[in-house]
């Protein structure tokens, strides 16, 4: 009784005390706050401002500049059906494909939501001024990606990102209702009983710390391929936004499942798009053979990237591959020799730049180093199909919070993401759920809380005492172990031995880093700060990543377990629902929604 009185009063002395004399933080309020400044997080922003008819304050946060958001690297294109007459395509086929090609784990009704509004964005995006790669005839032209039966890619060179990127930066910067903070990360969420009330963000370059009060938050960071060595992703993709859910008490979907993308330049780990393959490239064993013929024999190098990744895996493992001098990797080769020069310099220049760059090799006259490498979240937040933020394998939605892209979890993607859906699913879910949001807020304002200014004050106090710590702990130190630890556990195939053995591994990983310290203390442009949250929010993921994908005992796209090398519908057709529970993690299983298309062997 003594213990329940004293604790909350000294409690509120020291967050007193820590108030007048160390802390200073501003308050800010917006009617919307969109965490992440990419093709999601952008989309949002832009029709959240177009359906308010800028009547809303929007805040745009981005960690890093926001044009340098991960999204500016995407390649290859974005999937839609343009011309269903000229192309022999569908809805119904890019949903048959993308179901197929998520090995069933993709919710059905959502993906029926993709396949219907994909179109229509990428003609928003022409608009915007994207140059999509043409036909003679005028045609915006579309490209072969892996597990499409017919060309619906879309794309402007093998630059697509940049250039979807450049084009909403350009429309969002004329728009007097959005206010971009580059470089401010943000520590925490506040919500309290479901509901969103505000947020806690440090300004880097000044290391001023302000509490934003709103009511609606979409959450679009992006996914955590950085938790592995070897990826294509950029230094930011460090999962942030999914860690700031879990951390909130949000659940987390299907987070076992992370994809590799094929082919990946060794050593560096940069995207050679699929698009090359697309365009005609052969992928090719140390004997000289498309071996490809031995895994899909009818679709070959553009079958699914599960598939294509775990054929480059047994290839090496086989002693058919090659063995980079330098870091030991084993690779193939990606050969583009017999492709037309002038081909590759329309369509894939920056590939041909690259590895000139990088390696002083000319794909036009020699075959290129590759091996698969992290590449995409297909886990993340669970949402419905309406972009809400679930609150647990049940029905009901978090109040005024929603996430978008990579970093949520629809499923559209299921166990594995078909190349050139997830910019569709950036922006059509990007429209869904600006739209949402304006309309929300316009009904929903809100008002100054107690608790979520007291929280803030809590979480400037953390941050505070990480920076002071004096820990033992180097964080580098351990993001190098986390980085091993998945690469070598939780790579393309995977062992029940070895995942137990990470799962062991990346809990002693998390204890250890309750004792980090910061080398540096100051607050202005504080990168060891900076890095410490990120390697936090890594650390965490990681070992829910282990967590999940111990316990799922099947092999289903992009989770190859050994032991179980058969995908098992009758115990194993149901996403993984993990939350932050009272003592460690709680997980639990929903059923997957099926509209249309019953599970089938998976042949290709
Ligand atoms: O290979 C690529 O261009 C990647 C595309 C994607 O991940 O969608």
């Amino acid at each position: 009784m003594i213990n329940s009185v004293h604790v909350p009063l000294r409690f509120y002395f020291i967050l007193l005390y820590f108030r007048i004399v160390i802390g200073s933080m501003q308050t800010r309020d917006f009617d919307v706050v969109v965490i992440g400044s990419g093709i999601a997080g952008m989309t949002t922003a832009l029709h959240a401002e177009l359906e308010s008819s800028e009547k809303l304050s929007i805040a745009l946060i981005s960690k890093i500049h926001a044009m340098r958001s991960h999204s500016v690297a995407a390649e290859g294109g974005i999937s839609g059906v343009l011309y269903p007459v000229e192309n022999k395509d569908s809805e119904h086929l890019h949903a048959y494909d993308t179901i197929k090609g998520s090995d069933y784990l993709a919710d059905q009704d959502a993906v029926e939501i993709l396949v219907k509004n994909a179109p229509k964005e990428i003609k928003f995006f022409e608009h915007l001024g994207v140059p999509w790669n043409r036909n003679r005839d005028g045609h915006i032209n579309e490209r072969a990606f892996g597990g499409m039966s017919v060309n619906r890619t879309a794309f402007a060179a093998d630059k697509t990102g940049f250039f979807m990127m450049r084009a909403l930066y350009d429309e969002l910067t004329s728009h007097k209702g959005i206010e971009i903070f580059h470089e401010h990360m943000v520590t925490s969420l506040i919500v309290e009983k479901g509901k969103f009330l505000g947020l806690h963000m440090i300004d880097i370059a000044t290391g001023e710390s302000t509490f934003i009060r709103s009511g609606a938050c979409v959450i679009a960071t992006g996914g955590f391929s950085r938790i592995y060595d070897f990826t294509t992703t950029s230094y930011s993709s460090t999962g942030d936004g999914i860690a700031l859910a879990y951390r909130a008490g949000l659940p987390l979907k299907d987070i076992e499942f992370v994809q590799f993308h094929p082919t990946a330049l060794v050593p560096s780990g940069i995207l050679i798009t699929e698009a090359a393959r697309g365009e005609g490239a052969y992928l090719i064993n140390a004997e000289g053979k498309r071996f490809m013929e031995t895994y899909a024999k009818s679709k070959m190098e553009l079958a699914p990237r599960d598939i294509v990744s775990r054929a480059i895996v047994t290839e090496i493992e086989k002693g058919r591959g090659f063995s980079d001098r330098l870091s030991g990797l084993g690779y193939v080769h990606l050969d583009l020799r017999h492709l037309d020069q002038k081909l590759i310099d329309e369509r894939l220049p920056m590939i041909r730049d690259i590895s000139r760059k990088m390696l002083g090799l000319d794909p036009a006259t020699e075959p290129l180093p590759v091996r698969p490498a992290a590449h995409f979240t297909m886990g993340g937040i669970h949402t419905n199909t309406a972009g809400n933020i679930m609150l647990g394998a049940g029905s009901g939605h978090a109040e005024g919070l929603w996430a978008v892209g990579e970093c949520a979890c629809v499923s559209v993607h299921g166990s594995n993401r078909l190349g050139s859906n997830s910019l569709s699913q950036c922006s059509v879910w990007g429209r869904i759920v600006g739209i949402a949001v304006a309309r929300h807020v316009a009904h929903n304002k809100a008002g100054k809380s107690k608790i979520a200014e007291d929280k803030a004050w809590q979480e400037e106090r953390r941050i505070e005492e990480m920076l002071s710590g004096k820990g033992s702990e180097d964080p580098y130190a351990l993001y190098t172990e986390l980085q091993n630890t998945m690469s070598k556990h939780l790579y393309v195939y995977r062992n029940t031995k070895g995942m137990a053995r990470a799962r062991k591994d990346l809990s002693r990983i998390r204890s250890r880093f309750a004792d980090i310290y910061i080398k540096d203390k100051r607050r202005t442009y504080n990168a060891n700060l900076r890095d410490a949250l990120e390697i936090g929010s890594m650390v965490e993921l990681g070992l829910l990543v282990a967590e999940c994908a111990l316990r799922r005992r099947e092999s289903r796209g992009a989770h190859a377990v050994r032991e179980y090398p058969e995908r098992d519908d009758k115990h194993w057709l149901k996403h993984t629902i993990i939350q932050k529970g009272i003592a460690g993690c709680r997980i639990s299983y929903m059923p997957v929604s099926i509209t249309k298309w019953k599970p089938q062997p998976r042949v290709y």
